[in-house]
């Protein structure tokens, strides 16, 4: 089977082949022109030798011509003719005829002067009488099987010729004759034919040797290494990748010996790579914890994993609805069938019931598998059990549920802002009674939209920096003003960073706040007014004494001097002007004071209050030292509320003396009021010290609760120390009281300069 197309296959033979042709063709070429060569160069010799030979002859005649002596010549012929190769010696005479030869029949004879040797030279007319060697021999066969070689030479007319006493040949005549020597070339041939022999012999045998030793080389260094790396090679191909084809050599073959090893090196590491990736995969198959399948087109499952094993212990050729999803149906919604058609992955959410009827709820995806020729073969269906997934959704849909229940259901409005432009991105249902604006109306509009125009500047920059802001005003969509509280957390809101926002309106609170203070301030004006009504009392008293004064003139008809009318309606005039600012003060005083800020000297809200006091102060013999920080610095606040809280401070300290007094008797204790004001550093304080009764230690933490007195029934409401301590915290204040008793009290009022807060 292996013999002819091997051979043909074989490039050891096809070498050997072409080289045997190289070869064959260079040593036939060589044989050939060395065989002509030699031939020629015989030949050659031979004309010469028997050229000379002719001559020889001629010379030998010579002698026997001049005198004519004809069978001296024929003698002489006869024995030259002897020599074993000589066939013929002839003389013809010029017109052709045998006049002398060792064939004794032939002389005399007439040859035709057109042919054979005679044409060379009498084809022309006159004949030729001088023409070369090469012209002058022929070769011809003998028909005895051998040739022969003819050399004719002229026998030319010499001076002893022509004057010879002999026979006579006049001077014109060039030539006399001719000499024609034959021999024979059977040696000759011989001699060619056995180089001729040798020759292809030597050609065969060079050609067969060099075959043959660069076949022995071509086998043993080529062909046999070469089967060598084909059975290597053919080994890797096996998959025996440490196989090594061994051979100890630096040449080509050698070199394509080591890259062999080091390809089979390679490509087993490549397939050790390849085989620990595949087992890889294989295990992530089997291991991956959800169920995957490879189905056909019939939904018959040709492949699963481990889970699927574990679980639904299948067989194999199951149809995937009843190998692992308890069903004798395929499901309506089916995946692989989609993925089938369509060629695309599919997905879906599937309510498995199991054996025991408990359902659960898997998510199924799938996947084609396609040939090499992109025709899809199977589809690859993975489900994972998604049971505990939907539950927990559920419990996140309800738990949303239920705090956006209580987001929305939180009785104050809440807001949640973008932290950079304050942005409302969500609020809660609550913000439509107290703003006025719906939910949606409000998500995209921006919080400081509620702010007076002038304040959002100062509201941006505060509600990043500040967590809680108390009696904010703000303008409701309707554009009516509100006051809320307002508490502030930074928080991530989706992601961004936001504030969540929420305000509670004071406004009503802060209302009946506003009336409690007005009440309050009305009883104080009543506590006030016996003292005001003495206050009053004397400028009335002082017009009452004019007009009984110019009364009784007027009845007495008596006239009444330029300067005491003009000094007592100066004196009536600046008693009125007193009336009427007092009254005038109580008037400002009782108004209802406004929410709003302005800066204030509390210096002169003091001052102002005292004023007041003054007068009754002065009947009850208290004492007012009055010690004022002459540049105090302004507050923040409404100068008619601090005016209200000095004022019940001053009548706190009125009391506290009287109430001293009556304990231990007047005179025994000194009446003082000091009022002094001072700053230092960022707050500026008030104090009002009396020496009146203290306050008792039992009672002390609850002096500032409301409606909390000591006082009898219509002299104190309890409210006068409540109403200023929420007065003074509006203003961010503090009041507080060091008191001893039987030494007296003293309320120290303090208060953040403008701008500090
Ligand atoms: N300067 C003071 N010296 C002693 N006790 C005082 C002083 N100021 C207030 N008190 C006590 O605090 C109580 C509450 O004061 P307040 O709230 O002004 O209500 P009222 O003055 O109507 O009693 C007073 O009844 C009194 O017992
Ligand atoms: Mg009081």
């Amino acid at each position: 089977m292996r013999g002819i197309p091997y051979i043909n296959r074989s490039m050891i033979f096809n070498m050997i082949i072409l080289v045997g042709i190289v070869l064959l063709v260079t040593i036939s070429t060589w044989s050939y022109f060395n065989i002509q060569y030699q031939k020629e160069s015989a030949v050659a010799n031979i004309v010469g030798e028997i050229d000379r030979f002719g001559n020889t002859i001629k010379l030998g005649t010579h002698y026997a011509m001049m005198l004519n002596a004809r069978d001296d010549i024929t003698s002489i012929i006869n024995n030259i003719s002897r020599q074993e190769e000589i066939k013929n010696i002839r003389i013809y005479n010029k017109e052709g005829q045998i006049k002398f030869s060792n064939i004794s029949h032939e002389v005399d004879q007439i040859t035709n002067i057109k042919a054979d040797a005679c044409y060379i030279c009498h084809r022309l007319e006159p004949p030729l009488e001088s023409i070369s060697l090469a012209e002058r021999t022929r070769i011809f066969d003998s028909g005895l099987g051998y040739r022969n070689l003819g050399i004719i030479s002229p026998i030319y007319n010499e001076p002893s010729c022509s004057a010879a006493s002999c026979h006579y040949h006049p001077d014109g005549k060039v030539v006399l004759g001719l000499l024609d020597v034959v021999v024979s070339l059977e040696n000759t041939d011989k001699q060619i034919l056995t180089y001729k022999h040798g020759l292809i012999v030597m050609a065969v045998v060079s050609f067969l040797g060099t075959s043959t030793i660069i076949g022995f080389f071509l086998m043993i260094f080529v062909n046999r290494p070469i089967k060598r790396l084909i059975a290597g090679t053919r080994l890797i191909g096996e998959g025996q990748y440490d196989s090594i084809v061994e051979i100890d050599r630096e040449d080509e073959i050698g070199q394509l010996a080591t890259a062999i090893n080091e390809m089979g090196r390679q490509i087993g590491e490549k397939q050790q790579e390849l085989n620990r990736q595949r087992d890889e995969y294989q295990s992530l198959f089997e291991r991956v914890p959800c169920y995957i399948t490879v189905q056909d087109r019939n939904l018959q499952v040709l492949k699963y994993n481990r889970e699927i094993t574990r679980n639904f212990e299948p067989k194999p050729g199951d149809y995937c609805y009843r190998a692992y999803k308890n069903r004798q149906d395929p499901c309506p919604v089916c995946p692989v069938a989609n993925t089938f058609e369509t060629g695309v992955a599919h997905e879906s959410e599937e309510i498995v019931v199991s054996k025991d009827g408990t359902e659960s709820c898997w998510l199924v995806r799938t996947a084609p598998i396609r040939s090499a020729s992109q025709e899809i073969v199977a589809v690859m269906e993975m489900s994972l059990d998604i049971t505990q997934l939907k539950h927990l959704e559920n419990e996140i849909r309800r738990s949303e549920e239920k705090y956006h229940a209580i987001f929305n259901n939180i009785p104050n409005p809440v807001f949640v802002l973008d932290q950079e432009t304050m942005e409302i991105l969500d609020c809660n249902d609550s913000v439509g009674p107290v703003y006025g604006m719906s939910q949606r109306e409000m998500v995209g509009r921006t919080f400081l939209d509620f702010f007076e125009a002038a304040e959002r500047d100062h509201y941006s920059k505060q509600l990043r920096i500040a967590n809680i802001f108390n009696q904010i005003r703000q303008i409701k969509g309707d554009g009516q003003a509100i006051y809320v509280n307002v508490r502030v957390a930074p928080f991530e809101y989706l992601g961004r960073a936001a504030l969540l926002v929420t305000t509670s309106d004071i406004t009503k609170r802060l209302m009946a706040e506003q009336q409690l203070i007005q009440a309050s301030k009305m009883a104080t004006l009543g506590e006030m007014s016996a003292g005001v009504a003495h206050e009053l009392n004397q400028p009335l008293s002082v017009i009452k004494t004019a007009s009984n004064y110019l009364l009784k003139k007027a009845r007495k008809k008596e006239p009444i001097e330029d300067r005491i009318l003009e000094t007592m309606a100066e004196e009536i005039d600046s008693h009125v002007d007193r009336a009427s600012k007092i009254i005038n003060h109580l008037r400002e005083f009782g108004r209802k004071a406004d929410v709003k800020r302005e800066r204030v000297q509390v210096n002169e809200a003091l001052s102002k209050a005292l004023e007041i006091f003054r007068q009754q102060l002065k009947l009850r013999e208290i004492e007012v030292i009055c010690e004022f920080e002459p540049d105090i610095p302004l507050v923040l606040a409404d100068s008619n509320r601090l005016e209200q809280v000095f004022i019940n401070l001053l009548i706190n300290a009125r009391d506290a003396i009287e109430e001293r007094c009556q304990e231990e008797g007047s005179g025994k204790t000194a009446k003082l009021i000091h009022l002094r004001t001072s700053y230092q550093g960022t707050l500026v304080t008030v104090e009002i010290r009396d020496t009146g009764s203290g306050i008792p230690d039992t009672i002390l933490d609850k002096v500032f609760e409301p409606f909390f007195t000591t006082k009898k029934v219509g002299q104190g409401t309890g409210l006068g120390l409540s109403i200023s301590y929420g007065i003074v915290q509006d203003y961010h204040g503090i009041i507080r009281v060091d008191t001893k008793v039987g030494e007296g009290s003293n309320f120290i009022v303090q208060f953040p300069v403008t701008g500090d807060y």
